[in-house]
Order: structure tokens, then C-alpha cells, then sequence
């Protein structure tokens, strides 16, 4: 799939490009239009530590580049690129070595949650590595049992959070199953999020979830620039506009790079439409 002409095409709807330098051209015009980004460089769950130490390099060309060009964007990483699943230890100091480069440009770098298999893991390299450098973040899954714990957690820390729904097929012992249920504790950590957490990211495409969030920092006074809305690139651009319009901060998820296969189906699971949105177009 990933090397099909045809299929990259098909794809390119969620995906900027294969080169940094794609990425980056799609941060300059959303950067025009007052949208901050994050780049994520394509590749999970690596086949071994040389292929993790390329990714951490690949990474902090990137941030070097964003820096140089003087974009407003920083970088979300997935620690199943940078090792942890050969050894924690080489993947804590890849992540490390990217954290350092982040803060010496004053910039940022999103540790994206993946399973439940890796959120403890995930959890304790983000704190210690906060500790020492401060440039770095984590990300909470609503759909998580443990998630309420975790932000309050987190908050006490200092830690930024990016909230979201969650998106891996995860087990009925640790995640809500019925979207109502991930909706209802969604919008309960997005108001623990306003409320007490640092500077936190509500990411979500989800309209009413959205407009919990403007009533609830409205009713509180919780000006437009405390938070920041994230989407992700390519994917209900009309609401992108609107919030943009209203003042609010918008960043985008913006992936690249030649490895978009899981990300790509991520994005058709959780929605049909895009299956039928495929289908349209292998037959034009
Ligand atoms: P929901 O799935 O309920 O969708 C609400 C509406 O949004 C839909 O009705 C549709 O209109 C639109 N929509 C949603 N998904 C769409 C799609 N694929 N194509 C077209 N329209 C779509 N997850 C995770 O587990 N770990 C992570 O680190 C991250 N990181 C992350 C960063 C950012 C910036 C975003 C926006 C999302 C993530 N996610 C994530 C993914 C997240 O968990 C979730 O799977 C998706 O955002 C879809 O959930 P929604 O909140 O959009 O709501």
C-alpha cells in the first residue's frame, strides 16, 4: 500500500507529503492562515533501535528547520518510534536528545498516547523528562478508565495535556465502549483541563464537544488564549475555519512522511464515510 502510486494519491487527503520539506510548505500556508501546526513524522512501532535513532534524527532536522523558517509549530512523536518496544532505556534517551533541542529553541515536543500497553510507560518518561527539561507534553485518552486520575496527575505537575478520545481498540476492562460514555468523560476532563491544567490542547472534531468547551471557558472567563483547539489535518476543515474566525487558537496535526499506512486506517475506521469517500475515488 504504502509504496502504491494510487494508494498515495487516495491518501494525501490526511497526509501533507513524504518529505519534511511537504510538511513544512503545508505549515507555512496554515501558519498564513493563523493556524499553528505539529509534525508527526510517520513511522510507529519500529523494527529496531537503528531504525528509532533515524526517526529522533528525522525529528530534530525538523525542529531545526521549523526553527530556522521561523514557523509556529512544534512536533508530536510516538514512543513506539523512538524504541520502547526494544529498550526503554534507548528510547528514553532518544526522546531525551529531542527534548534538549526542543527547548533550546523554545519549542515543544507531544508525546501522542498510543494502547493502554504503553500509557504507564509513556506516563513515567513524560514526568521525569518534564522534571529535568520542561519541553515536552503527554496526551490523555477520554476513553480510559484511569484518564481522570492521570490529568490530575499531570496538572499538579504542571504537565501540558492534549485531551482526546482515543483511537486504538482497547479491551472493556480499561476503556468505555459506547461513544456517549467517551463523550460524558471527555467533556468532564476538558472542564478539570480549563480549569487547572497548563496551557491545554482540547482535540476533537466533534462538534458538540467543541461547544461544551466554548460554553464552559465562557461561563468561567477562561480567555481564548489559555487553550487551544487541535484537529487534525484534513479533517472537517468548515469547523477548522469557523473556530480560526472566532478568535480561538487552532493547531493541526500534520503527518508526513512514506510510512502513513496504520495512521491512514485509523482515520477510515473511525469513519465509514471516508471508506465510501475511497471507494469514490479508486473508481473516478
Ligand atoms: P468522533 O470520532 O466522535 O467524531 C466526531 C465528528 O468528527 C464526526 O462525526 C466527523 O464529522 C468528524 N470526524 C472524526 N474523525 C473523522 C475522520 N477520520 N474523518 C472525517 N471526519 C471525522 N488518539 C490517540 O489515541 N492518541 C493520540 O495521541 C491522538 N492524538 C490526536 C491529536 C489530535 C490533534 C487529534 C484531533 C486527535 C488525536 N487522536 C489521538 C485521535 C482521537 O483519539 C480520535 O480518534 C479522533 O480525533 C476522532 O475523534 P473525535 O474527537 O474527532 O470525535
Amino acid at each position: 500500500m504504502e509504496t502504491s502510486g494510487l494508494a498515495r494519491r487516495l491518501s494525501s487527503r490526511f497526509i501533507a507529503g513524504e518529505t519534511l520539506a511537504d510538511a513544512l510548505a503545508v505549515a507555512r500556508s496554515l501558519n498564513a492562515e493563523g493556524i499553528s501546526v505539529t509534525l508527526d513524522h510517520l513511522g510507529e512501532n519500529v523494527a529496531s533501535l537503528e531504525e528509532a535513532a533515524a526517526s529522533r534524527d528525522e525529528y530534530i532536522r525538523a525542529l531545526d528547520q521549523i526553527q530556522a523558517a521561523g514557523l509556529s509549530a512544534n512536533v508530536s512523536i510516538k514512543l513506539t518510534q523512538f524504541g520502547i518496544d526494544f529498550d526503554e532505556a534507548a528510547c528514553y534517551e532518544n526522546v531525551e536528545l529531542l527534548v534538549k533541542v526542543a527547548a533550546r529553541h523554545s519549542s515543544f515536543v507531544r508525546v501522542d498516547m498510543e494502547s493502554s500497553a504503553y500509557t504507564d510507560r509513556t506516563l513515567r518518561l513524560v514526568t521525569d523528562l518534564h522534571a529535568r527539561y520542561a519541553a515536552i507534553g503527554v496526551v490523555i485518552q477520554a476513553y480510559l478508565y484511569r484518564s481522570e486520575r492521570d490529568v490530575e496527575s499531570l496538572c499538579r505537575q504542571g504537565i501540558r495535556i492534549r485531551l482526546c478520545k482515543g483511537a486504538y481498540l482497547e479491551p472493556a476492562g480499561v476503556a468505555y465502549e459506547r461513544k456517549a460514555d467517551v463523550d460524558r468523560n471527555f467533556v468532564h476532563l476538558m472542564k478539570i483541563l480549563l480549569e487547572t491544567g497548563v496551557y491545554p490542547a482540547i482535540a476533537t472534531h466533534d462538534q458538540a464537544m467543541i461547544a461544551e468547551t466554548e460554553r464552559f471557558a465562557a461561563a468561567r472567563q477562561i480567555a481564548p488564549s489559555a487553550f487551544e483547539f487541535q484537529m487534525l489535518y484534513g479533517i472537517r476543515r468548515d469547523i477548522q475555519k469557523r473556530l480560526v474566525s472566532k478568535g480561538y487558537r487552532l493547531r493541526l496535526y500534520i503527518p508526513y512522511g512514506k510510512a502513513w499506512y496504520p495512521y491512514f486506517m485509523r482515520r477510515l475506521a473511525e469513519r465509514p464515510a471516508n471508506v465510501l469517500f475511497l471507494a469514490r475515488n479508486l473508481f473516478r
